[in-house]
């Protein structure tokens, strides 16, 4: 109820404080939380702990862990687990992921890797056909499309280096949900009823997203997963082991063998997660950090922030073309340094340091034409490749579906984490008798220079497959801190390559414009990736301003498009905890501890 009442929206200068007439606890009316009654969009707010998630029994399921003692880790390991089952176009076993967490007590700020690696049978060379190209079907559907799984190794990481429950405690919720059904909603129905050209092809999908006699699932449907149930339960009782050992893995492997698939038992074995440190930077007085490479999400967020600096952004207005005009010039320059610079740093050194250097960004900042837009084939080629022949290819058009939570607890704690299978569904193949599917993240690889993958973005030597190795990632999980080192915000987003340009547009508009969260998470998107050269627009920017832009030179896309869907948490005055599910896709929802 109080939710519904509360907006927010600091300003800098003049806070505006109403009180407000409390229903129930927690909030009394001396910690009177801050609205802007002008607002027409609102947040959840709690003064305790909350979860933000594309699926609202998932984030249910972490704030019930909160409650019960759990921090924000053990809470984020119990959403991403019940994730797997509550959105399973996303949420994943077979997928991977990062997570950048932020201790209270100690004031360190890590990040877990828990990407998907190559097989050691992978070739730099696996999806080109006989002629030279790149076999996109190979690359993106089917057994060879996938990278050994680290969501497991990942979630279970965590949950031993920073949990306080137990592992039982924290994955019981997502073995109960797989045991006695979920209620099929309308998204999971329609997203379902989307994908079943795709799905139904493969056996084990099959059984396990459609009823036994083919038809969709309606909503209102209970949809059990007994097979992912078991899954859920040896990962329970043996730990890492439930799924890189034992039964998981031989029916893994079996999954492999029997469609002549490349993870082995060694591959799963030897799967590494790594903590890494995060990538930081300051814009202005605040300091934001995000996932370091294999993502390229931290390095280019704080790339285009330094760029950024150099212009007077509140002076040109949210979305005017001035401003937007700005944003596409620096994100052309960033995704310019993206194709040639970036990939997995245990195998390619990749200059972090460079890249995120002021100097550098001041540089590339002085070049940008305030009133013409730089033709992407003139910025910065990064690669010895013809650009200008790239500008022609179309756009691979997958829907975007990886997924984000952020959690905070009562202590401080704060955990921002994206995972993903890739596309929606992965590659659509299931592991028969294991419940889960399999990602196609092995389409993240560049797989020949020049070659766009299935977001439409270019690469070359850095992201080349190799054995065990990472592909590249635009995956931003993502936290900003005031100037004494607390966190103020948490939030990341899907997007496939929009990742990067969303999860700056949420930074910018808190940072730059003031909003708040929902605020933030609602307004208008945009997005230029260099190649192709075309800016992206969501509806709601004006004619005038499209025609503003096309006269600057812009080329853009016909296509209105969604961008993402945040799931952020911001941190307010009286230490009030304002979350904001993007209103872009249905289902999402904050949960708040109580
Ligand atoms: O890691 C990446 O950048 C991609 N695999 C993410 C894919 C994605 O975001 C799909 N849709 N939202």
């Amino acid at each position: 109820m109080m939710n519904m009442l509360l907006g927010k929206k600091f300003k800098k200068s003049s806070f505006i404080i109403f009180c407000v007439i409390c229903f129930s606890s927690p909030v009394k009316s001396s910690d009177v939380p801050i609205i802007d009654p002008d607002s027409r969009f609102h947040p959840v707010f709690s003064s305790l702990g909350m979860v933000v998630s594309q699926e609202r029994i998932a984030s249910e399921v972490g704030a019930a862990i909160l409650k019960k003692g759990g921090n924000a880790i053990d809470a984020a390991v119990a959403t991403g687990f019940s994730l797997a089952v509550t959105l399973p176009r996303a949420g994943n076993l077979g997928g991977g992921g990062f997570m950048v967490i932020h201790l209270a007590e100690s004031g360190e700020t890590i990040t877990i890797d828990y990407r998907e690696m190559a097989p050691s049978a992978a070739t730099t060379d696996m999806f080109l056909d006989t002629s030279g190209e790149v076999d996109n079907k190979k690359a993106r559907y089917s057994i060879y499309s996938s990278g050994i799984p680290g969501t497991v190794a990942g979630l279970l990481h965590a949950h031993e280096r920073f949990g306080k429950l137990s592992l039982a405690e924290i994955i019981q919720p997502a073995i109960d949900l797989a045991t006695n059904g979920i209620e099929v909603s309308i998204d999971l129905s329609s997203s379902l009823a989307t994908r079943r050209a795709r799905l139904m092809k493969d056996d084990g999908s099959r059984e396990y997203f459609y009823k036994k006699n083919g038809d969709n699932y309606e909503p209102g449907d209970r949809l059990k997963q007994r097979d992912l149930a078991e899954t859920l339960k040896r990962i329970k009782s043996a730990g890492r082991s439930g799924f890189y050992r034992g039964l998981t893995a031989d029916l893994i492997v079996k999954e492999m063998e029997d469609s002549g698939g490349l993870i082995t038992h060694d591959d799963l074995k030897n799967y590494k997660v790594v903590e890494r440190k995060p990538v930081c930077g300051e814009y202005k007085s605040q300091r934001i950090c995000a996932m370091p490479p294999p993502s390229s999400g931290g390095v280019h967020l704080i790339q285009m922030l330094n760029m950024l600096e150099n212009f007077e952004l509140e002076q040109l207005g949210h979305n005017s073309a001035a401003y937007i005009h700005v944003l596409v010039e620096v994100m052309k320059r960033a995704y310019a340094d993206r194709s040639a610079y970036l990939g997995d740093p245990d195998y390619y050194d990749v200059p972090i340091d460079r890249i995120i250097d002021k100097s550098y960004a001041k540089k590339l900042a002085s070049k940008i034409n305030l009133s013409k837009s730089t033709k992407s084939s003139s910025v910065f080629p990064g690669l010895g490749i013809d650009v200008e022949s790239l500008s022609r290819k179309r756009q691979y058009r997958e829907s975007e579906e990886t997924t984000h939570f952020s959690v905070w607890d009562s202590s401080g704690n704060v955990v921002s984490n994206t995972t993903t299978l890739n596309f929606s569904y992965g590659s659509g193949i299931s592991v028969s008798g294991g419940g889960f599917l399999l990602n196609n993240e092995m389409d993240d690889f560049s797989s020949k220079p020049g070659a766009p993958n299935g977001f439409g973005l270019l690469g070359g030597t850095a992201n080349e497959i190799e054995p065990g190795k990472r592909p590249l990632s635009s995956m931003t999980p993502t936290i900003v801190f005031d100037p004494e080192g607390s966190p103020i915000l948490a939030t990341g987003s899907p997007g496939g390559s929009t990742i990067i340009t969303i999860v700056l547009q949420i930074v910018l508009n808190v940072m730059e414009f003031n909003m708040g969260i929902a605020e933030a998470s609602s307004v208008p998107r945009i997005h230029h990736q260099w190649f192709p050269d075309r800016l992206y627009l969501e509806s709601g920017v004006s004619e005038d301003t499209k025609t503003l832009l096309r006269n600057m030179g812009h080329e853009i896309s016909s296509r209105t498009r969604i961008m993402g869907s945040t799931q952020s948490i911001q941190k307010g005055p009286n230490n009030f905890l304002f979350g904001k599910s993007d209103p872009r896709r249905q289902g999402a929802g904050e949960a708040i501890q109580d």
